[in-house]
């Protein structure tokens, strides 16, 4: 089993409002499709999101009726980005079944965990690869929520234990906050670093690349393998899913 995180950098252009990439999921499913395996995808939102967020503020937490309409406009944003991705990678070869991340995920409580619904492991069976992708709950307890990919991910490797979980972005790994040196792996301790360098990247929805190593520490938890890489260095992905060595930054088991 692999989980393969596509970024919201790597979907859309971050540049351009509501502008999916559609040549570069092509490639990266081809790529998929070039190293075959069982396999969950999930996708981050990029510019299919962030706007709203900009726009609205975050509904987080809130839930009332004046908001109704702002939830319906955002998930309708982010389920025309599920489909553009869903196509984009069934003309790559690959028999993707694209989920409602909702149906999938239990957030009753107030923490995200994977529900394991039947029809995941049925799809699994029958060797098709389930496609989530990052969204907005409603919850009962606390409102909206914006519930991250990355973290759908941790929940995922959690239960499935996967021989590798990727994390694609648009950069080629974790770089050094001061230097932007590639950091050819990383560990809760540079992690940290990371957390006090990252307060200006007060746009990013999910906390842009602080968040994700948070996140990619935890999944390495329960993975064999946890890296971020490039998802638009095809020479990284294709060497990544072949086993081969890469550009990339390994997560190290942040081993409580
Ligand atoms: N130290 C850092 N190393 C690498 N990237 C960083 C760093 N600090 C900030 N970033 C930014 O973080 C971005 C990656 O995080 P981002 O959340 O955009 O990724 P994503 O997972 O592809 O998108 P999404 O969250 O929409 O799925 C990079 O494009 C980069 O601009
Ligand atoms: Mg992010």
């Amino acid at each position: 089993m692999r989980i393969v995180k596509l970024g919201g950098s790597v979907v859309t252009d971050k540049a351009r409002s509501l502008q999916a990439d559609r040549a570069a999921i092509r490639a990266i499913g081809e790529a998929l499709v070039r190293h075959p395996a069982p396999t969950i995808l999930v996708h981050g939102t990029g510019s299919f999101g962030k706007p709203y967020a900009i726009q609205y503020q975050y509904l987080d937490g809130r839930f009332d009726a004046e908001h109704v309409d702002r939830y319906l406009e955002i998930r309708d944003s982010l389920k025309e980005l599920g489909r553009v991705v869903a196509r984009e990678l069934t003309a790559a070869g690959l028999l993707v079944a694209e989920l409602d991340a909702y149906h999938c995920f239990d957030r009753a409580d107030g923490a995200l965990s994977f529900a394991e619904p039947e029809h995941f492991a049925l799809l699994l069976e029958r060797g098709a690869i389930p496609l989530l992708m990052g969204d907005l709950f409603v919850c009962p307890r606390d409102g909206y929520r914006v519930v991250s990919s990355d973290q759908m991910v941790v929940e995922l490797a959690k239960r499935y234990r996967p021989k590798q979980a990727l994390f694609l972005s648009d950069v080629p790994g974790v770089l050094h906050p001061a230097t932007g040196e590639l950091l050819p792996t990383l560990s809760p301790e540079s992690a940290r670093e990371l957390d006090g360098a990252a307060a200006s990247d007060a746009l990013d929805v999910s906390g842009g690349m602080a968040a994700k190593a948070r996140w990619a520490l935890d999944a390495a938890a329960y993975a064999g393998a946890c890296w971020i890489i490039d998802g638009r260095d095809s020479a990284a992905l294709e060497a990544a899913l072949s086993g081969e060595s890469f550009v990339g930054t390994k997560i190290e088991t942040g081993g409580e």
